[in-house]
């Protein structure tokens, strides 16, 4: 399979070249940001993990009151159809479900919208070897967050703010901190090895629950890491040997510097090392598949 020269997208039942999708200006998307998305890898041509995407997505819209557009074989065929057209391989499938085009702006929801249903298919290229090597640096910031993060909305403009300010302060994530906690990170969930234990903050409505965070889970029980699902305190945090983030797109990213300071020996650790070679086997049985 190749890729085509234009990127194709699905919007409202159809394929066509991304360059053409359009969106008129009265959808709650556009004027309120009244949708919620999701993104998932592609490797070798086979979604990752598409059912706990398609749970998640459907969770998302319940708490939203958006009607779920497709039952799970037919979000199954859309995604399987524009990765294929896509030319399979390594993506990145984006999709978003706002509440549909209004007849006018109205922060009251009319009845009887038709959800709009836009779907893209981004290039994922190979983590740089640098990650790997050095990995990232991160700070941390207030979370200025709503507090439903558990929903995945399109709504992200608290997290662009705080993904700019640590861009600002020339750092790759900010850690996102309330209460003394960090409950996770712009765009992505956070784990830490502390006194020798892996520990990643329990599920709570104050964050997403990431796909990519439960299967690290997963790996580890599988493997006999002993982890924890326990807050993240600041003054915990400060003794970790190792901080990782997790997302769909940055896998597991090792954070060696944050605010400044080295994590542990300033590398990514050997807990890291371990859990990124299982991810790696992971990925390469689904593209075996
Ligand atoms: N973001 N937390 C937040 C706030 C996120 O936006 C994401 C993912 C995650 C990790 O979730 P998952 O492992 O399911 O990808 C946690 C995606 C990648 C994005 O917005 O592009």
């Amino acid at each position: 399979m190749t890729t085509p020269e234009r990127p194709l997208a699905w919007l409202d039942g159809q394929l066509l070249p991304l360059d053409e999708a359009r969106v008129p200006v009265l959808d709650r998307g556009f004027l309120f940001g009244d949708g919620v998305y999701e993104v998932l890898p592609v490797y070798g041509g086979h979604p990752c993990r598409m059912d706990e995407h398609l749970e998640r997505l459907a969770t998302s819209l319940a708490a939203t009151g958006i009607p779920n557009p497709y039952d799970r074989p037919g979000w199954r065929r859309l995604l399987t159809q524009l990765a294929e057209a896509n030319g399979g391989g390594d993506l990145a499938l984006y999709l978003q479900v706002t509440r549909g085009v209004a007849p006018k702006r109205d922060h009251a929801v009319a009845p009887g919208l038709v959800p709009t249903v836009f779907a893209m298919a981004m290039p994922l290229p190979p983590r740089p070897a640098e990650v790997a090597e050095h990995g990232i640096t991160a700070v941390t910031l207030p979370d200025t967050r709503w507090a439903l993060c558990q929903i995945k909305a399109i709504t992200l403009l608290a997290n662009v703010m705080q993904k700019q300010a640590a861009t600002t302060q020339g750092a790759d994530e900010a850690l996102l901190v309330r209460d003394g906690r960090v409950v996770e990170a712009t765009a992505s969930n956070v784990f830490a090895v502390i006194d020798d234990v892996l520990v990643t903050p329990p599920v709570d409505p104050g964050m997403l629950t990431g796909v990519t965070r439960n299967l690290v889970l997963e790996l580890a029980r599988a493997d006999g890491i002993e982890y924890r699902e326990e807050e993240l305190l600041m003054t915990r945090l400060a003794t970790a040997s190792e901080i990782w983030v997790t997302s769909s797109t940055r896998e597991v990213s090792p954070v060696t510097t944050l605010d400044g300071r080295p994590v542990g020996d300033g590398r990514p650790g050997p807990l890291w090392r371990k859990i990124n070679r299982l991810y790696q086997e992971y990925k390469a049985g689904l593209a075996a598949a």
